[in-house]
């Protein structure tokens, strides 16, 4: 049976954290993320992770955290940006509830996600090879419940908009 969670899916720079954050507010639920548990866990950042156990350990730990969620109801998930992008991801995701994808134009995404300097996955990429992942891991989002196109939309709109698909998934 599906979870009642909602998952928020998509790139960096998509605005999970934040947007899930209010989501989760405005819809009197708890707000979890799959980052957060990590550090949690580990007891170090995300690019110290990165830096010391390596990318492959840190994927692991993302499976990790997914039979954990299992356990979860009626929360606001957020996962990492690559977390969905593997075999089977998708499949799990939408066990826990109703996922969502928050798209967004790459050139925006970019510039807010290397804004922070802690995306390890941006360190040291051109503009073609983030273009490159992104465009890798498009169809792994694309099988989403609901797409949310944030183009142009400040966070208020966005959480606006993903409560009304929420409520009216066919849009009718
Ligand atoms: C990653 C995205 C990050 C974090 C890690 C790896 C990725 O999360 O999980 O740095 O591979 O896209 P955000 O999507 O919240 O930035």
């Amino acid at each position: 049976m599906r979870g009642d969670n909602v998952v928020l899916v998509g790139f960096m720079g998509a605005g999970k954290t934040v947007c899930g954050r209010l989501l989760a507010r405005r819809l009197g639920r708890c707000f979890v993320e799959t980052d957060e548990m990590i550090t949690a866990r580990e007891g170090r950042s995300i690019p110290e992770i990165f830096e010391h156990l390596g990318e492959t350990r840190f994927r692991g730990l993302e499976a990790d955290m997914l039979e954990l969620l299992r356990l979860k109801s009626g929360d606001v998930i957020a996962t990492g940006g690559g977390l969905p992008c593997r075999d089977g991801r998708m499949v799990a995701l939408k066990t826990l509830g109703t996922v969502v994808w928050l798209r967004g134009d790459l050139a925006a995404l970019r510039e807010r996600a290397g804004r922070s300097g802690d995306r390890p996955m941006l360190a040291g990429r051109t503009a073609e090879d983030v273009e490159r992942l992104y465009r890798q891991r498009e169809p792994y989002y694309a099988q989403a419940d609901l797409t949310i196109d944030t183009t142009g939309l400040g966070v208020d709109q966005v959480v606006t908009r993903m409560v009304a698909a929420l409520r009216n998934p066919h849009g009718s």
